[in-house]
């Protein structure tokens, strides 16, 4: 078991630099440090799927679950992401925190289908939901992760999509089990977000690849 504690990683995931500007096509919302924390332990402590595995990271952002998943002592970590600026938020975070991760700047769904077939043990994602004309490119980042993994996916989607969400997963070899429901707290980010946050429910979901 990584010798790292729940509270220190949660620590280190709080000294990472989030995105400058969030870009709302993109659905820029970060991943904070205490969900990040807790998905990736659960992932490791229960399911034994970080440690010495290579690990993919979709839509990395500024690195926080790839960073996070390095800490638990993943073998490597790819993080895959269209944002240039972002990519520089997670090169940098890397440099600060002292570990590396290999990146790819793409568009996943127009570059990965048919690259990099059952080349991780574990693809982590928060994926875009959606929801900026962009409807079914979580389907389409879950479709490509279960093509890249050889053993498991691990995903965040609203829990208002779960009885879809589960049945995409199956229809592409993969049984989803609902791990965690969690309330994840959006930012105020975005200019036409009144409140200071909104809290929405994220189903946190293994799913598990057919051998
Ligand atoms: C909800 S954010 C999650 C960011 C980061 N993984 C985290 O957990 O904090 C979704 C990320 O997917 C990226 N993204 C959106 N569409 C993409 C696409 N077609 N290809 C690659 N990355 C994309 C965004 O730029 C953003 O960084």
């Amino acid at each position: 078991m990584a010798s790292i504690r729940l509270k220190e990683l949660e620590q280190y995931l709080q000294q990472l630099d989030g995105f400058d500007k969030p870009k709302i096509l993109l659905e820029q919302y970060p991943t904070s440090a205490h969900i990040g924390a807790h998905i990736l332990y659960t992932a490791q402590s229960q399911y034994n799927d970080i440690e010495n595995c290579a690990v993919a990271d979709l839509g990395a952002g500024c690195g926080v679950l790839s960073l996070g998943a390095r800490m638990l002592d993943a073998s490597y970590v790819v993080g895959f992401e269209i944002d240039s600026d972002a990519l520089e938020i997670l090169s940098r975070n890397c440099d600060d925190i002292e570990l590396p991760v290999e990146t790819v700047q793409c568009d996943i769904v127009k570059y990965l289908p048919g690259k990099f077939d059952k080349t991780f043990d574990t693809v982590i994602m928060n994926p875009p939901f959606g929801t900026k004309h962009n409807a079914g490119i979580d389907m389409k980042f879950l479709e490509i992760a279960t093509k890249l993994a050889t053993t498991t996916v691990y995903s965040l989607h609203k829990t208002s999509t779960r009885n879809h969400v589960l049945k995409k997963g199956r229809e592409f070899g993969a049984e989803g089990t609902v791990v965690a429901e969690l309330r994840y707290d959006l930012p105020q980010a975005y200019k036409f977000h009144k409140k200071a946050s909104v809290d929405i429910q994220v189903d946190f979901i293994r799913f598990s690849l057919d051998s």
